[in-house]
């Protein structure tokens, strides 16, 4: 296995994720929309892939993520789950597949599974979606969470800046999990959050909590062109990156025009 810090190559199930969080084993999880990509980052060691519906805003160059469909997020999980082997392969819900009433919610996850031949869902929101958590969930279907910032909503929000600082949300926030929690989800994903809140947070619930701009958690989630230092004019302070993809793409594209515009490509060893 070519992975770093891959134990074994078992494929990674919602119940060994339950067990790394019982046994204090932190969780790596990171976005891929394409097979090649997710080759590398199953192969990198990577737990949990989560096919998140930020490809609105790092695949088609949208402003939210609003406008993905479910067509969308099945064509990139199906293109992703044929380049995983290890990993917990997590499919966003896309917005307003699962808002309008539990029915619709469990139709489009029902189909989302199927076609895709992902492992689980993930679906943003608290008590305001727990029937339709419920129903998917007893469809068979595994449901991660996602609280805080939640960019589905972020018309809504009118900001991206830290959500539940003031008590009255950080209260919500908490009992939204324990509701989610108990409903039956595998895990939580909390958004650009106080990192005080989830400690607080993974400390009440026993399924990992998976941070992304939260501090530190059960786990921890990243945009893979955000990570990989791909988008140059994206810089929260929760991200680390660790490459600078920009500035190694820009080089070798460059070069390869420069060689085809001087006649230097292809030479005679690359040609028939
Ligand atoms: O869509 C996404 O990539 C996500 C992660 C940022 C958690 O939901």
């Amino acid at each position: 296995m070519p992975g770093y810090l891959v134990e074994d190559g078992r494929k990674v199930t919602t119940k060994r994720l339950q067990e790394m969080k019982q046994a204090g084993k932190k969780i790596a999880m990171l976005t891929a929309y394409d097979y090649t990509t997710a080759r590398i980052v199953d192969g990198a060691g990577v737990d949990v892939v989560l096919i998140g519906d930020s490809a609105s805003n790092v695949m088609a160059g949208h402003v939210t993520t609003l406008p993905m469909t479910v067509d969308q997020m099945i064509y990139h999980a199906s293109s992703v789950v044929r380049g995983v082997k290890r990993a917990l392969v997590v499919c966003d819900m896309p917005f307003g597949s699962y808002q309008v009433c539990a029915e619709d919610a469990v139709r489009n996850a029902i189909r989302i599974m199927k076609e895709s031949g992902c492992d689980a869902l993930k679906l943003e929101g608290g008590v305001e979606i727990l029937d339709a958590v419920k129903k998917i969930l007893d469809a068979g279907i595994p449901v991660c969470g996602h609280l805080g910032l939640t960019p589905q909503s972020i018309n809504k929000f009118g900001t991206y800046a830290v959500r539940a600082q003031e008590e009255a949300e950080a209260e919500k926030l908490l009992s939204d999990a324990e509701a989610l929690a108990e409903a039956g989800c595998f895990a939580i994903v909390l958004e650009k959050i106080p990192a005080a809140l989830t400690q607080q947070v993974a400390c009440a619930v026993d399924v990992p909590v998976i941070g992304i701009g939260g501090g530190p958690a059960d786990g921890q989630v990243l945009v893979i062109d955000d990570m990989l230092g791909k988008n140059k004019d994206f810089s929260p302070k929760f991200l680390r990156r660790y490459a600078d993809l920009h500035t190694v793409m820009t080089d070798a594209i460059g070069q390869y025009v420069t060689d085809v515009k001087s006649g230097d490509f292809p030479s005679a060893a690359e040609s028939y």
